[in-house]
């Protein structure tokens, strides 16, 4: 018989690993226990609070549906998503920097054509998206897919959207024999994270606002080279100083230019005023650093 005081309950609970057969898994855990009883006693929790926390977690993940990702906004808002990814695809080389999946993507949106319309009956204003994909020594690269996803001009994903079961403003690009790609779809704008659930409450409890900057989601990939999950943001969009999940990084802001009604450069005719934006995604290779997947 063995009992533990507060400060011997952490290595007994680490010595029960002695049988652990996976270096990694027990690495994580020894320091995940270190680190939540080290916690746990800075703060001296209360049991009342021990209880609270637990209802939280609980209610994250029961808020969690196949079109709701509570757990990934929770990691998103408490800049665990973004602290994963800086360190799993640090920027170098001039390759473009990844951010946060956030919780609407979406698998198998459709292969669409260079040059198709995402949005279309998507509310919000017409912009023409065109650009390259480059390896960073600046080889175009054909066949580059571009996964994109944004919500509409007003800022709601088509999951988020009563009575829309279908995909909008999705859509997979390829790149020509130069790299090239272009589509149209919308100008993003700012939104709030759902603020309906568990983490909307922690955020109202902690003083902060839920927004998100304007930006538009695409995950790059290339044969050969890392894939990239990333956005661009909408240059002059609010909360850029501020996002909610920590994502904004300078070199993903994009500048959406306004033109006056007239031809788009993919021959469309447009009857209102429209934007164009471009921007060039650079790859690094494959196997040029650590190619963890963190799978948010
Ligand atoms: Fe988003």
């Amino acid at each position: 018989m063995r009992e533990f005081d507060e400060k011997s309950i952490t290595a007994a609970v680490i010595g029960r690993l002695s049988q652990c057969d996976d270096p990694r898994f027990k690495r994580i855990m020894t320091a995940l226990i270190t680190h939540l009883h080290d916690f746990v006693r800075d703060v001296k929790l209360t049991e009342s609070e021990w209880l609270t926390a637990i209802e939280f977690i609980t209610d994250v993940g029961q808020t969690c549906t196949n079109k709701r990702q509570e757990c990934i906004l929770l990691s998103d808002t408490l800049g665990v998503s973004v602290l994963v990814i800086t360190l799993n695809h640090p920027a170098d080389e001039g390759s473009v920097e990844s951010t946060v999946l956030g919780p609407f993507y979406w698998e198998d949106a459709p292969d669409l054509p260079r040059g198709s319309n995402l949005a279309e009956g998507v509310t919000g204003e017409p912009t023409f998206y065109s650009g390259r994909v480059l390896s960073v020594d600046g080889r175009p690269l054909e066949n580059a897919l571009l996964d994109i996803w944004s919500g509409d001009g007003e800022g709601n994903y088509d999951m988020q959207i009563l009575g829309e079961t279908g995909m909008k403003a999705r859509g997979r690009i390829r790149t020509d024999a130069e790299g090239r790609y272009w589509f149209r779809s919308i100008r993003p704008t700012f939104y709030p994270v759902p603020t309906d659930g568990p983490v909307g409450g922690m955020l109202r409890k902690m003083g902060r606002h839920p927004y998100r900057p304007g930006h538009i989601h695409m995950i790059v990939s290339a044969p050969g080279h890392l894939t990239v999950t990333t956005h661009l943001f909408v240059a002059g969009s609010q909360y850029l100083d501020s996002d909610a999940v920590f994502g904004m990084k300078e070199s993903l802001v994009a500048q959406f230019d306004r033109h006056p009604p007239g031809v788009d450069p993919s021959g469309e005719r447009m009857e209102t005023p429209f934007y164009m934006v471009n921007y060039d995604f650079r790859l690094r290779p494959a196997g040029a650093a650590s190619a963890t997947s963190v799978g948010t």
